[in-house]
């Protein structure tokens, strides 16, 4: 299945800030989206299913690397490939554009994200211990992963 990649713009805030409250636990408000959708470094990418928001991915380009901000799959849409063609379609934008390396940092815990990543070539680099506390009695780690470019995507 091929879905169609979409660019979205600071009118999507709204429906990515309800679609980021059902995937974690600290929702960003619409307000912090619109500014990141208004930042020339900040590239969003999302995938519609029929007319409505069901994935995106945010990434934010400095000094020739790029870091994905944030990624989520609407709950009733995951496992149907969204997330793996939106990191897809990042990682050739990114190729595109020079960007040597682009990194992110997901809570130990979230195995399906961990999978995400590395079945996309990500790999670890460190952590930074206790670093993720929402929703949890006990905090845990984040995993610093990256991808260097001109490897092969995955899937
Ligand atoms: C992580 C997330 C974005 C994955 O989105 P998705 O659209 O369901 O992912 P895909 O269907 O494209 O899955 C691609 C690959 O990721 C891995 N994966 C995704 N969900 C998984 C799960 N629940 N368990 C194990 N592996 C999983 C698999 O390798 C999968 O490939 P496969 O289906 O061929 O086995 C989604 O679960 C989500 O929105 N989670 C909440 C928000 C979040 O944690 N974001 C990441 C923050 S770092």
């Amino acid at each position: 299945m091929t879905y169609p990649i979409m660019v979205l713009s600071s009118d999507d805030a709204g429906r990515m800030s309800r679609l980021h409250a059902r995937s974690f636990d600290d929702p960003w408000s619409a307000m912090s989206f619109r500014g990141l959708l208004l930042d020339p470094s900040v590239l969003t990418l999302g995938i519609e299913l029929y007319g409505d928001l069901a994935a995106f991915v945010m990434v934010q380009t400095v000094a020739g690397e790029a870091d994905i901000l944030t990624i989520a799959t609407e709950p009733d849409h995951r496992r149907k490939g969204l997330a793996a063609t939106l990191i897809r379609a990042l990682v050739n934008r990114m190729g595109e554009r020079g960007v040597s390396r682009i990194t992110l940092d997901v809570a130990e815990d979230n195995a399906p994200a961990r999978a995400l990543y590395t079945a996309h070539g990500f790999t670890e680099d460190g952590r930074r211990p206790r670093y993720y506390t929402s929703g949890r009695d006990v905090p845990v780690d984040a995993v610093l992963m990256s991808r260097n470019m001109g490897l092969p995507t995955q899937n």
